[in-house]
């Protein structure tokens, strides 16, 4: 099994970590390709909880080696507060690499993301405040700051002084904020270079020498297809390429070399942040499942928006994605609901779309028509086989696997690492 993707198939926050997690034992390598701390992954081993936010979700399994990929943005002061952290717990991070061509998130970028959008008012997307829009800017805008340049003061001081030049401007004269001084910027970016020096890499090549051994690279997503600034609700998006697309340019892994897709999606759904979401549950209905899902930000913290299954959101990823397996994530979390409701299909201004309308000005106005599943009381926690499930759960699970196209492969009963029905083998 070469290289495998691993992508979100909503919103973002549908258990990623939890599945990488699962599969971190048995591959080689796991490549973080797209985001940076905007993203929180959760992975619960043995009651222990960890969030993980840049580091990769591969970092807690003992003998794979995490890699920061080129398409990721990295803020350096997270980073290793984040390593760190994990060391005070008993954990490694020895074996993390970055890639020299990622980009890093300069202090200037954190301030203009937050102000941006203060001044946005009604109009702004929600951002996680990281600074990632942003850097992500800079990198298309080719001012970008990357890792390798920290490695050269001189190419450092031109490459911030020319973006101060910039940003100063806008920071002062539009937000009438205090501009920047390269001398600090360049001192705190600097401060990190030598402890950084042992880890980065040309990753694209490490991966490749890694695939041509033989070796099982997952490349694991930031966020979500929904997400995805191609493809996701834009602008409602995050600045990156969250689908699968993004882990050949986020990685260097070329198309050719991955031969499995797996997405994973909530037995519901969620959302942080502006935009829209057809399925949403307003008032007690959303509380109630958020509350029975503890649906709250791991980055910010925020409540996170609630609402059913949304099937043509499901199936477009798994076409965007090229999808070959999901994972259902939080089935446990439905249990005691009298009956639960999957959105087929929407209706935009009295017309039956089956799949994602052509324009956001559509989607805007799209309402759920549902198909109502009759509930089930049981405990599943414990569930590990499909066959522990009870029959309404299972056809649940039926319903969604035909209309999404793709098989279910994994279903996940509860939050820690052994709490999973695998079906099929997701590396088989
Ligand atoms: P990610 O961003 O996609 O990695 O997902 P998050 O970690 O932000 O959010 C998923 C949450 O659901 C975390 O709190 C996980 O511990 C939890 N979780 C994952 N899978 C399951 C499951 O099958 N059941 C339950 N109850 N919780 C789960
Ligand atoms: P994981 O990897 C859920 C959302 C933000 C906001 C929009 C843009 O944990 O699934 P950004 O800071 O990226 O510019 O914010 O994207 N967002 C996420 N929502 N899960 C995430 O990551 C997210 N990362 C960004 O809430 O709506
Ligand atoms: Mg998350």
């Amino acid at each position: 099994m070469p290289a495998i993707v691993l992508v979100g198939a909503q919103w973002g926050d549908e258990g990623k970590g939890k599945a990488t997690d699962l599969l971190g034992s048995r591959v080689d390598y796991v490549v973080k390709f797209n985001g940076g701390n905007n993203a929180g992954h959760t992975i619960v081993i043995d009651g222990e909880k960890f969030a993980l936010h840049l580091l990769p979700s591969g970092i807690l399994s003992e003998n794979c080696v995490p890699i920061i990929g080129n398409g990721v943005v990295i803020d350096l002061e997270v980073l290793f507060s984040e390593i760190e952290a994990l060391e005070e717990r008993g954990r490694s991070a020895a074996k993390l690499l970055v890639s020299a061509d990622a980009h890093v998130i300069p202090p200037y970028n954190k301030t203009l993301d937050k102000v941006t959008e203060r001044f946005a008012g009604s109009r702004k997307i929600g951002t996680t405040g990281r600074g990632i829009g942003p850097t992500y800017a800079d990198k298309m805008n080719r001012i970008g700051i990357r890792i390798q340049d920290l490695f050269d003061e001189q190419i450092l001081r031109d490459k911030v002084t020319a973006a101060l030049n910039l940003k100063n401007q806008v920071l002062a004269k539009i937000y009438n904020r205090r501009a920047m001084d390269v001398e600090a910027v360049l001192a705190e970016l600097l401060s990190y270079t030598e402890r950084l020096r042992p880890m980065v890499v040309n990753s694209a090549l490490v991966l490749h020498q890694a695939l041509d051994e033989g070796k099982t690279v997952l490349l694991e997503a930031g966020q979500a297809t929904m997400l995805d600034v191609d493809h996701g609700n834009y602008p409602y998006v995050t600045s990156s390429s969250a689908t699968a697309g993004g882990a050949c340019t986020g990685s260097g892994i070329p198309p050719t070399r991955i031969d499995r897709v797996i997405a994973v999606v909530k037995a519901y759904s969620t959302r942080v942040g502006e935009g829209p979401f057809p399925t949403e549950l307003l008032h007690d209905k959303g509380d109630e499942l958020r509350a029975a899902g503890a649906e709250f930000g791991v980055t910010t913290g925020r409540p996170r928006r609630t609402g059913w299954f949304d099937a043509p959101v499901a199936r477009y990823a798994a076409r965007i994605n090229g999808v070959t397996d999901f994972v259902l994530t939080k089935l446990d979390v439905l249990t005691g609901m009298p009956e639960v409701p999957l959105c087929v299909a929407y209706e935009i201004d009295g017309v039956r779309h089956a799949d994602m309308p052509m324009t956001q000005a559509e989607f805007a106005k799209a309402m759920p028509i549902y198909e109502t599943f009759p509930g089930w009381d049981e405990d599943i926690s414990a569930a590990r086989d499909i066959e522990d499930l009870p029959k309404n759960a299972r056809d649940y699970i039926s319903a969604i696997e035909t209309m999404i196209g793709a098989r279910i492969s994994v279903i996940g009963v509860g939050p820690g690492r052994d709490q999973s029905i695998v079906v099929h083998d997701l590396l088989g």
